[in-house]
Formats: structure tokens, sequence, C-alpha cells
């Protein structure tokens, strides 16, 4: 493979690729390739479609903070408006500019981060606990009984989707709908366009349901909120509120989960072990953050970043996973000191880290309260990354434990070895 020269202003024929089986089975070669062009690298993120993405730390941080230089409106990118960017390409579905708070700038991204933000601060902890457990439990009841599950498949995916429907104030009957739509837009397949269309679809009745019936909801908040937003603001703003959030807590729970089970001294025992569900989570956010490449920002005019050339309406993209594991990062840093980028930085900073905090920790606590003894499946398995550039999220997590009744009895003795 050839690397393009620093600072190229073009991509070479061939540089490090985003996307695809070996990627999936082994990014961090891809992210000391990228290092080796500098602080940012051109790479193919999909079939045709080229990014600069940034795997320096120091690097992220500044232009995470510049908003003069950089913007978050896609509709600079200059590839899409020449037509280069194949119509059916997997990435322009995150990438496309929308109009909510994700590729907003300035006083725009301030009114709608502004609704946002009053309204996700008005979700109870305590709720938001409850509701977890809850839904956790209900999963968790459809797995008790056989003594293996996937906790990917099983869990970790459809646990958030759960929790957002009742905090949306979704009706019984368009939550079965959410379920299935974000289910197909999680897919990544061809189910991914059609997903997102029902689920546009689908917020656009629940803002009427709730004009018509306000409830205790982030819905709700968001139609009453001074910002005066549209309804279609709105739409979008919950679009974004539940696109952004659910792949990445799914992920978050996922290698958390794996991360314990492979731990010794944690042995499935939350009272005795060593490595506790808190810093478990905050590991992951470091050596695998969710979200692994996004962010993506538009250079209002050409520029440069630490030494490299940046031209205007080329998508620069940052590497939060490069980032969070960049060598030039202090050895003795750890893992507690929240200085990590897998929530981005900057303005557009995920505005719901301690709700997606309370929801991956009491999923995860509830999992190991309710199936004991649980191991996991294939111990030495690799654990393969689903594709795609954006997410770094486990496959599957297959995993065994004692059989109970959803009484909570249990079945056997014991499945351990
Ligand atoms: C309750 C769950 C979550 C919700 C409701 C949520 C919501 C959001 C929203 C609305 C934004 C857009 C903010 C803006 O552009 O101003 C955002 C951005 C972001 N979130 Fe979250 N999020 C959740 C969980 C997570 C998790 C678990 C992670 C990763 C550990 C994460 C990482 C990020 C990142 C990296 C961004 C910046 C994306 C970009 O600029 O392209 N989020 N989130």
């Amino acid at each position: 493979m050839t690397t393009p020269p620093p600072g190229q202003a073009r991509p070479a024929s061939s540089c490090p690729m985003l996307y695809g089986p070996d990627f999936a089975a082994r990014p961090d070669v891809t992210y000391d390739q990228l290092r080796d062009a500098g602080p940012v690298g051109w790479a193919e993120i999909s079939p045709g479609v080229h990014a600069l993405v940034v795997t320096d730390y120091r690097a992220a941080l500044t232009l995470l903070n510049d908003n003069a230089t950089y913007s978050k409106d896609a509709r600079r990118w200059q590839a899409l408006r020449d037509g280069q960017i194949p119509p059916r390409s997997p990435v322009r579905a995150l990438m496309e500019w929308r109009p909510s708070a994700l590729y907003a700038d300035d006083h725009e991204h301030a009114r709608l981060r502004w609704a946002m933000d009053d309204c996700t601060a008005r979700i109870s902890s305590h709720r938001l606990r409850e509701i977890t457990r809850r839904c956790a439990l209900s999963l968790i009841n459809k797995v008790a009984g056989c003594g293996a599950a996937d906790l990917m498949a099983d869990y970790a995916d459809t646990l958030p989707l759960l929790i957002f429907a009742e905090l949306l104030g979704c009706p019984a009957e368009i939550a079965a709908r959410m379920v299935s739509a974000c289910q197909a837009i999680i897919a990544a397949d061809h189910r991914a366009a059609q997903g997102s269309a029902d689920f546009a679809m689908l917020l656009a009745e629940l803002i009427q349901i709730k004009r018509a019936q306000p409830g205790q909801d982030f819905t709700t908040w968001m139609l009453n909120h001074p910002a005066a937003l549209t309804d279609e603001e709105i739409l979008n703003q919950l679009y974004c509120w539940t696109g952004a959030g659910l792949i990445p807590t799914a992920a978050w729970i996922g290698w958390a989960l794996l991360r314990l089970l492979r731990d010794e001294t944690f042995a499935g025992n939350l009272a005795s072990g060593a490595l506790t569900v808190r810093h478990a989570l905050e590991e992951v956010l470091w050596l695998k953050s969710p979200i692994a490449n996004m962010a993506v920002h538009f250079a209002r005019e050409d520029t440069h970043l630490h030494g490299r050339r940046i031209p205007r309406g080329v998508p620069v993209m940052i590497s939060l996973a490069g980032a969070n594991t960049d060598p030039n990062l202090p050895k003795d840093l750890g893992y507690d000191n929240r200085s990590n980028l897998a929530f981005s930085g900057g303005s557009h900073r995920c505005p719901a880290m301690g709700e997606a905090t309370t929801i991956a920790q009491t999923g995860i606590e509830t999992a190991f309260d309710r199936l004991w003894d649980m191991e996991l499946a294939s111990p030495d398995e690799k654990v393969i990354n689903r594709q795609g550039p954006f997410h770094q999220c486990p496959d599957r997590i297959p995993v065994h434990f004692r059989p109970k009744s959803v009484d909570g009895t249990s079945l056997a003795t014991s499945t351990r070895r």
C-alpha cells in the first residue's frame, strides 16, 4: 500500500481504507498507517469516497475548538456537490447535510443546542435508571431460560432503543415501529435507507400525537421549549438525538461487558471484583471509542492544521479512536481523567454524556445481577468489529450463564466448567 506524501492536497490512488474486513479485524493497523502520513492523512472511507482523517490527539483538539476556521456544514462537501460521491454510498446517510445540530454552525447551532440541552437536562437520572432497569429486565427475561445469548443482538443493540422510545414518549404501537426502523438503520445494509425514511415518518406522527396529548417526555418538552422550533426542526433534532445516541451507547455497553467478562478479578461478581463497571466504561472510552471516526468538519477556506494542508471543501474527520490511542500521549495518563475524545470536544461535544453513562452502567449492572455465572462462550475468539468507518462495535458477544426461569429461580446448578 502506498501512503500519500504528507500535506498532499489530493488522495493518492491508494490510501488506508476505513472500511472492509481488514479494517474491521485490525483497525489499529490502519490507524498506524494513517499516522505515517502525520497528524492528518488521507483515507478512503467507503469505495470511491475520500476524507482527511486526524489521528493526532493535539491536532484533533485544535480543530474541534476552532469554529472560526472549521464548519460542520456538509453542504460545503465539494465532491458531493460535483456528483462524485456514488448515490448509494453507505456514508451518505451520516455525512450528508440535514437541518440538525450536528451540521449547524454558530448561532444556528447554539439555538438548536439550547433546546436539546435544556430538554436533555429535564431527564431525571433516577427515572432514567428505573427505565433502564425495566427495559433491561424485559430483554433478560427473554433469554434467561436459555442459558445462552449473544449480548449484542439479544441485549446491547436493543436496550438503548427501548429506552429512547420511552424517553420520547412513544405510544406502544409507535415504539414497536421505532424498534424495527432503527434496527434496519443499525444493520447499515440495504434496509438502512428504508429504515431511515420510516423513522422520520414515525417521528412526524409522534410530534402530532404529542401536540394533541402532551406528556412528561422529551418530545413534548421540545415542542414547548422557548427556542420555538418548527415541527420540521423538532423532527430533525429528535432524529439527531436518537440517531446519534443509539449505536454508540450499544457499542459502549458491548465493549464494557466484554472487558468485564475477560477480567479474572471481576468474574461476574460485582461486589468483590477489583475492576468496577465504572472503570471498565472509562477504559473503553480510551481504548475502543464507540464512535471511531466522525466529527466531520470542513475548512471554511484553504488552511493548515499542525503544518498539514487542509483544502476547503474536503471532509476532515476526527479519528476519535486514533486520537485516544495516540502514541504521543503520556504513558502514565491512566483512564480516569475524562480527557479522552470519545464524546468529541468543543461546541459539538455530545450533550448526553451523563445520560449515556447512566444507561450503560445500569444496563451492565442489571445484566450481571440477573445472568448468574455469565461467561464468554468462546473466550479465545478474536473480536471482530462491525463493518463501516464510523462506529467501533463488537459484532457479537456469545455468552452462557446459569439458566433461570422468569421468576428468578435457577433451572440448573451452574454452567461453569
Ligand atoms: C443517551 C445517549 C446519547 C445521546 C442522546 C446523544 C446525543 C448526541 C447529539 C444530539 C449529538 C450532536 C451534538 C452536536 O452536534 O451539537 C451528539 C454528538 C456526539 N456524541 Fe452523543 N449521544 C449519546 C451517546 C453517546 C455515546 C455513548 C457516545 C460515545 C461514547 C457519544 C459520542 C458522541 C460524539 C463523538 C459526538 C460528536 C459527533 C460529531 O460531531 O460528528 N454519544 N450526541
